[in-house]
């Protein structure tokens, strides 16, 4: 009894065989896979790798935002920012000129800068009270004024345009004591 289930399980195995067009046996035991079929396997496989490497691509581009600085004279310098990293250090990466005295501890407005789009600056979290005070201090302050080590990048500011103010002020860092409002 068992023998005569064990080859009604074989003969079904061959009949499916058979069945599948990439497959066609040789004899009962031996199955060819056709060369078109193979083909087709090779295609699926290698087009499932590009469409991969072309979404690592797509990420990569999604980790880096556009932002421009205008300088001054009007010079436009346009660099891709990692997101997470600050407007300061992105300017220092690409040798851009903003001075950043205390290097981003909120204790200097050398690294102001100016959201030169309201939306875009609608966008940036509210300056706290520490940013606030530095930004008092700084040459030129504009309703669009932040400090350029407070601005993070992320998604949302893409295409981020900043200008750079002709001048700035170094009160904090040359010992200059805010007063408490
Ligand atoms: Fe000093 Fe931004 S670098 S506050």
């Amino acid at each position: 009894m068992f023998i005569t289930r064990f080859s009604r399980l074989g003969a079904h195995a061959i009949k499916n065989l058979i069945k599948d067009p990439c497959l066609t046996p040789r004899t009962s035991y031996f199955p060819v896979v056709h060369n078109q079929c193979l083909v087709a396997l090779r295609h699926q496989l290698y087009s499932s790798t590009a469409a991969k490497v072309d979404s690592e691509d797509e990420n990569e581009k999604n980790e880096k935002i556009n932002v421009t600085f205008v300088d001054k004279d009007g010079e436009e310098m346009n660099i891709k920012v990692p997101l997470g990293m600050s407007m300061l250090e992105a300017a220092h990466e690409n040798e851009i000129e903003l001075e950043g005295a205390c290097e981003g501890s909120l204790a200097c407005s050398t690294c102001h800068v100016i959201v030169m789009d309201m939306g875009q600056y609608n966008k940036l979290p509210d300056p706290t009270d520490e940013e606030n005070d530095m930004l008092d201090l700084a040459f030129g302050l504009t309703e669009t004024s932040r400090l350029g080590c407070q601005i993070i990048a992320k998604p949302e500011l893409e295409g981020l345009r900043l200008a750079l103010p002709s001048a700035t002020r170094n009160f904090a860092v040359d010992g200059y004591k805010p007063k408490p409002h």
